[in-house]
């Protein structure tokens, strides 16, 4: 084993609060569901029973109606804002009330796939199976209850890149914070050249007063939220996690569920293909408040690649484009084209790498036949982080690692990548 490759799983074990890991100590002290799931995916990689537990601690936070919240705080904390008495659901342990990219199922069938020890792991995944699909199934049910194939996002905490300029013109139409004083706590641990606006903030809080305030109903949240997003990012994460939990469901479901999940699966395929935008060279999300798209090139419309949504053709256009990025930039995957005017080197989503993001489209970049992309892109991450150290993101200009330090996601995909 390298040292990188020990400090990898110190950290993980340095972030263990028994059972699950936080992201990094202080800037974020409870579970994160995106995060957990590449975590998991980590800790499998030299304790496969300690990934499973990792989903099975988040899952602890699952509300009855099928929900994943983005973060469960499992144990008290000052050191972040906002905490349970914001969001004020009513559940135990206490959550947050919105929820994050749906890595999971993937996660798990990875954690099945490389199994060691397959029994104990099949009888871990056979009782995680059903909590799965009925995340799934809140998905269809709380976001896209008409079948469209494509899911609303409410929040840009829920796509996980929470300030994207994807986001900007969305969240403008969101009234700042009247209610609730914003606490900006993750300023104590983080450079503010790094991290999202004030006013990005106090519109983030408004949404979730909004949300309390209809007391966490879906219905009601999904009629009246003023940010409402198709984000590409999420749809193809759901549409790799529909795929992955259909293997599942052929050896732990029952009748009838593979043929729902099938269903599913064929809907968000066809739905996906209608956003590829040949002006930006990959696929754009879309305003379903303005009933427009949203035309801004970033990151995250490369991710249909791993969701198996993007023929040979796009596959090879979508190469191209990240070949004229990596023209401007040293470090790839720049979380926003280099060339657009919003591009920002250290502001978290407006510029920096993402390792997690670099992981998926080299998932998907090898599944498409792109090999030689899949190749550099784990290549080109290794070497940032060796370089970089394990920070929470990357300036993909010098490959610096910046954000939270000692993180362990970025540790995570270390593992995974060696
Ligand atoms: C934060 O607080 O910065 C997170 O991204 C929210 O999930």
């Amino acid at each position: 084993m390298t040292d990188l490759s020990e400090q990898a799983r110190t950290i993980l074990q340095g972030n263990d609060r028994g059972g699950y890991t936080v992201p990094t100590h202080r800037l974020y002290p409870f579970q994160w569901n995106w995060d957990s799931a590449f975590v998991a995916m980590g800790w499998a990689t030299f304790d496969e029973a300690r990934g499973f537990t990792e989903v099975e601690r988040l899952l602890e936070g699952q509300w009855d109606n099928g929900l994943v919240p983005q973060i469960v705080f499992h144990a008290p904390s000052d050191d972040y804002f906002p905490g349970p008495a914001v969001w004020g659901v009513d559940h135990k342990p206490p959550t947050s009330g919105i929820t994050q990219p749906p890595v999971l199922a993937s996660a798990v069938r990875h954690m099945l796939d490389h199994s060691q020890d397959r029994a104990a792991a099949e009888a871990r995944v056979a009782a995680i199976y059903p909590r799965l699909l009925a995340y799934h199934r809140w998905w269809q049910l709380a976001r896209d209850p008409y079948g469209s194939g494509l899911v609303s996002t409410l929040h840009p905490w829920e796509t996980g890149m929470d300030n994207s300029p994807a986001w900007d013109a969305a969240l403008a139409r969101v009234p700042v914070t009247t209610t609730t004083p914003v606490q900006r706590r993750d300023l104590t641990h983080v450079d503010a050249t790094m991290r999202p606006r004030a006013e990005e903030y106090q519109r983030f809080i408004h949404l979730v007063d909004l949300f309390r305030d209809v007391g966490w109903q879906a219905e009601k949240m999904l009629a009246e939220s003023p940010f409402r997003v198709a984000d590409i990012a999420t749809n193809s994460i759901l549409l790799r996690a529909e795929r992955d939990l259909l293997v599942l469901a052929q050896r732990f479901g029952q009748a009838g569920e593979t043929s729902e999940i099938a269903a599913r699966i064929e809907r968000m395929h066809s739905a996906i293909d209608g956003l590829w935008d040949t002006r930006l060279g990959l696929f754009h999300s879309l305003d379903l408040v303005a009933d427009s798209p949203i035309r801004v090139a970033t990151s995250a419309g490369l991710l249909p690649l791993y969701a198996g949504a993007a023929d040979a053709s796009r596959a090879a256009v979508m190469t191209a484009t990240l070949q004229r990025w990596a023209g401007q930039v040293h470090y790839l995957v720049p979380s926003t084209a280099p060339d657009d005017s919003h591009f920002d080197a250290l502001r978290y989503w407006r510029g920096p790498v993402w390792v997690v993001v670099n992981w998926m489209i080299a998932q998907g970049a090898a599944d498409a036949g792109q090999s030689s992309l899949a190749a550099n892109l784990r290549r080109g991450t290794l070497h940032m982080i060796t370089n970089g150290g394990f920070g929470e993101y990357f300036d993909p200009r010098d490959g610096r690692g910046i954000g939270g330090q000692d993180f362990s996601w970025t540790a995570a995909i270390y593992l995974l990548l060696n």
